[in-house]
Parts: C-alpha cells; sequence; structure tokens
C-alpha cells in the first residue's frame, strides 16, 4: 500500500489523509485505553468490529437526515470520512444513571432518568476532558449559541433514533458520547456528526438482564470485551453466523 500522511493519532483510531482533497481515511485500532489513558489494552478485533458497528450506525442516522462525515467503509479496518474542523466539546447523552454521572450524584447505576440529560466536556486530555457548561463553550469561542442550538437538536434526535433501534433488538443504550465537526460547503458552514458510534462510546445493556455489552467490561475488567462488541454488532444484523459480511438491517427479537 501506497505510504500515505498521518494526520492524527488518537487513543483508538489513526486519521490518515485521504485520496481526495477534503476526505480523510479514519483507521480503527485494537487498543483500548480508559481514565484517561491510565488504563491501557488490546481488544483483539475490536478495531474491525468498531469500523463496521459505526458504519452501520451513522448510515442509518443519515436516512433519518443526521449529516455526518461518514462517507464509505474502505475495507475491515478503514473508512473514508469527510474532514471536518472537529468542535472540542464532548456530547453524552444519558437516558440511564452509569459511570461518572452515578458516582458524581450518588445516584445508584442503572436507576432510569426522569428525562434525557446532556452534558458537555471540554475535549483536552492534558485537563482530563473537564465538564463545561454552555457559558464556557460560548464565552471561549468553542462553538457559537447557532452550533450549540444544532449540537443539542442533533444530539437528541439520534438519541432517540439509536433508543429505538437499539430496544429493537434487545439492548438498552444507556449513555454515550459524541463530537461534531464544521463541515463546508460553498461558503455555507454545517454541523456534522463526526468520530464513531460504538461500544467503545456508548454504555449498551441487554435489555433484560442489564449485562454490560461495552467497553465498561474493560474500564471494569470484566473479561468478555470482545465477545459483548460482537454480540451487539450481530444483533444489529451486521455479523452473520459466518463472520463479518455484508447483511440487510436488524432482525427484531422475539
Ligand atoms: P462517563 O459516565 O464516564 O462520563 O461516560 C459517559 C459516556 O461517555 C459513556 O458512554 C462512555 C463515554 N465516554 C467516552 O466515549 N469517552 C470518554 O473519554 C469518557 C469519559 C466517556
Amino acid at each position: 500500500m501506497a505510504r500515505r500522511r498521518r494526520i492524527y493519532e488518537g487513543k483508538a483510531k489513526v486519521l490518515f489523509e485521504g485520496p481526495e482533497p477534503g476526505t480523510l481515511v479514519q483507521y480503527f485500532k485494537d487498543d483500548a485505553t480508559a481514565f484517561n489513558n491510565q488504563k491501557r489494552g488490546t481488544i483483539t478485533g475490536k478495531g474491525v468490529l468498531n469500523n463496521r458497528i459505526s458504519e452501520y450506525l451513522m448510515l442509518r442516522l443519515a436516512e433519518i437526515g443526521i449529516p455526518t462525515h461518514f462517507v464509505r467503509r474502505l475495507n475491515m479496518r478503514e473508512q473514508l470520512v469527510r474532514e471536518v474542523e472537529i468542535i472540542p466539546i464532548e456530547v453524552v447523552v444519558r437516558n440511564v444513571a452509569a459511570g461518572s454521572l452515578s458516582k458524581r450524584f450518588g445516584v445508584e447505576e442503572g436507576t432510569a432518568l426522569p428525562r434525557s440529560i446532556i452534558e458537555y466536556y471540554y475535549k483536552n486530555d492534558q485537563l482530563g476532558d473537564p465538564m463545561v457548561s454552555e457559558e464556557h463553550i460560548t464565552a471561549f469561542g468553542w462553538a457559537t449559541p447557532q452550533d450549540l442550538d444544532d449540537i443539542l437538536n442533533l444530539s437528541l434526535r439520534i438519541n432517540d433514533f439509536l433508543c429505538g433501534l437499539l430496544l429493537g433488538v434487545g439492548m438498552k443504550l444507556v449513555d454515550f458520547k459524541l463530537e461534531f465537526g464544521r463541515l463546508w460547503e460553498n461558503e455555507e458552514m454545517r454541523i456534522v456528526l463526526a468520530d464513531e458510534i460504538s461500544p467503545d462510546n456508548c454504555r449498551i445493556w441487554d435489555a433484560k438482564t442489564n449485562e454490560k455489552m461495552d467497553k465498561d467490561r474493560f474500564r471494569r475488567d470484566m473479561g468478555g470485551v470482545a465477545e459483548a462488541y460482537q454480540e451487539v454488532a450481530r444483533r444489529l444484523g451486521i455479523l452473520p453466523e459466518g463472520g463479518p459480511g455484508d447483511v440487510a438491517g436488524p432482525k427484531t427479537m422475539q
């Protein structure tokens, strides 16, 4: 393969220069980190599964009119995406208490929240991604009030759609993290969904047993991490019994 210019290397992905201007190749690694890089490991096959899961979810979201950076999957570990200017905010949407929310407010994990809660974190590893308010975001100029309005609306629509999609195949969307970017087309700027949507940045529980099917299995040393990611892909209908491949949409659970 021809040498490509590496644009950025994150904890779980690498971004390379794409084949055409304005595109990037997003490569999914098997590396996993948690607690801002303090815990590190490898989950064999994770990159392949996240590439496939994120492709599927981004395509489904595009079908309902959510603009995304996703163009197409290139191979097992890579996808072509539009180059966007990443807004340095991590948007967390929560439906059920878990993780840092449970810790911060002393709410037992698994408690349904009275309504979905949106939180913003400033994307800065050196500072440990501190939680911020809309005031911080607009005052420091990370996003405008109009950007934030778009981000909030998109996040709520994404949450509604993904909750329904996952519940249809027996999974509960507890919470998840999104990133957005700015995309310019003919002097016009649009906010689009970027990064990835996978069990790395979602909490997904089995709807009946509440068994964890996401990166918490790695964060909490529970084992069976790759198997859990595989089960998410299987239920979404994108991992047929014979192995990874292309099949149509999810099969509803009985
Ligand atoms: P939290 O409960 O640790 O704040 O995490 C909320 C959600 O955000 C959870 O689904 C995991 C995801 N997340 C990331 O994707 N990246 C991060 O750096 C953190 C802290 C959480």
